[in-house]
């Protein structure tokens, strides 16, 4: 029995919100904060049990803080966004809470994201004795822990790891990204990196792209390379592997309006002068495009995220599978959500409960693939995003 104090009432803090409130002996009492009450008060009136609200900016250490005091949660989910990461740690410190979140630090003024600011908390977090789980979402999260598992069951090392994110649903909206359009056209517009020979390597903004065949009947699609922050973690974790990949799907008509969106300037996160006041475009566009909470009543189709992994067993090649498959409308009809939102709010349930439970624990700063996979994967299964194991003939190219 715990409480668990959930920040950020978006797409993710909606989903965690109701999965948390479906595992009662666990998450006994859970308060929702973020910027907005009255998003906080709206998923709270779609929960079946009573749950606190409350007003935070989640910017100032000093407001987290006094709210833990308040609530004395036993541990901090954070599903704001990742500008929050370093002030939400700073009040966990302050008041000795452990701390959770589902993508890592970013400033707000550059678009790069990195463990390097998360991980100067190593010693301090120590020293307090409590705790830091990293990248509990599902990539990362679900894929440090699929990465993880192949390693301990399916292969005694791992040569080459390719992650792949297929997004096969449909908005019917003609331009539209499927979380925070802020985080997200700044991730997709970044050079592409991986990792190959003890080396990152760097790429124009997804100019690499392959063509692979999704399983059950999703079909053959285009992915194309982009550098996601598992990547950093894993090879750090598994220094055997020698070439670690992250590719993610986009449609035609996506790479279209986002091509136009960046020649006209509109991705851009240095401040334009427009009639006297200072105006962020990729702000602006955020204003623009619709909500991605408003996508969840809109979106058909499935989305299969997953590892495929190339290397030996007892000195046999093998190339290892390992992948979710979850459809919109299910994660809508359960939770109010896309599957976006619900791919990512589960793990990050999952982690909070492993590290509740005492099954993962630790002092300082963590990553996923740090502890056991096998607990993280039943409950994988358990609460709604069941994973299949096949293997390969070969790997991606
Ligand atoms: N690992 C993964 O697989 C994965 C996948 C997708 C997303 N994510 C991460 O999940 C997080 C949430 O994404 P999302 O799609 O749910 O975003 P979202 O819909 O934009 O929600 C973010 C929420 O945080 C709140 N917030 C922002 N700044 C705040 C502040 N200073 N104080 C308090 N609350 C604040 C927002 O408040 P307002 O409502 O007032 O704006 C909003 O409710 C992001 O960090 C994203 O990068 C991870």
């Amino acid at each position: 029995m715990a409480k668990v104090m959930i920040v950020g009432a978006g797409g993710v803090g909606q989903v965690v919100v109701h999965k948390c409130a479906q595992v009662p002996e666990v998450f006994s009492d859970i308060l929702l904060a973020s910027r907005t009450l009255s998003k906080c008060e709206r998923i709270a009136a779609r929960i079946d049990r009573p749950i606190e609200t409350a007003q935070v900016d989640a910017d100032s250490v000093a407001e987290m803080a006094a709210l833990i005091q308040r609530f004395s949660p036993d541990l901090v989910i954070n599903v704001a966004l990742p500008y929050q990461d370093l002030p939400i740690m700073d009040a966990c410190l302050a008041t000795g809470v452990d701390y959770l979140d589902t993508a890592n630090y970013e400033p707000p003024d550059e678009a790069k994201f990195e463990y390097s600011w998360q991980r100067a908390y190593q010693e301090r977090f120590r020293e307090k004795g409590i705790m830091a789980l990293l990248g509990s979402g599902f990539d990362p999260g679900a894929t440090n822990v699929y990465t993880s598992y192949i390693r301990k069951h399916h292969l005694n090392e791992i040569e080459e790891l390719d992650i792949i994110d297929c997004n096969a649903g449909d908005h019917g909206q003609p331009f539209a990204t499927n979380f925070n359009p802020e985080i997200n056209i700044r991730e997709v517009t970044a050079e592409g990196r991986y990792w190959e020979d003890g080396d990152w390597r760097t790429t124009g903004p997804l100019a690499v792209s392959r063509d692979f065949d999704f399983p059950e009947g999703i079909g053959p699609r285009r992915v194309y390379l982009m550098y996601h922050e598992e990547l950093e973690s894993l090879v750090q974790h598994l220094p055997e592997i020698r070439r670690a990949r992250f590719w993610m799907t986009f449609s035609d008509n996506y790479l279209k309006h986002l091509e136009v969106l960046q020649n006209v300037g509109m991705t851009r996160i240095e401040p334009v002068l427009y009639e006297g006041h200072e105006v962020i475009p990729l702000k602006f566009l955020k204003a623009l495009l619709p909500d991605p909470a408003s996508l969840g009543p809109l979106t058909k189709g499935r989305t299969c995220i997953g590892c495929v992994a190339h290397g030996r067993k007892n000195g046999k090649e093998r190339v290892v599978y390992v992948y979710n498959i979850c459809d919109h409308e299910a994660c809508y009809r359960e939770v109010r959500s896309q599957a976006i939102s619900y791919t990512t709010g589960v793990p990050a349930m999952i982690g909070a409960k492993m590290m509740l439970t005492g099954q993962w624990r630790g002092e300082g700063v963590f990553n996923m693939e740090q502890f056991d996979p096998d607990p993280f994967m039943e409950d994988l299964n358990r609460y709604g995003l069941p994973w299949q194991i096949r293997d390969l003939y070969a790997p991606l190219p």
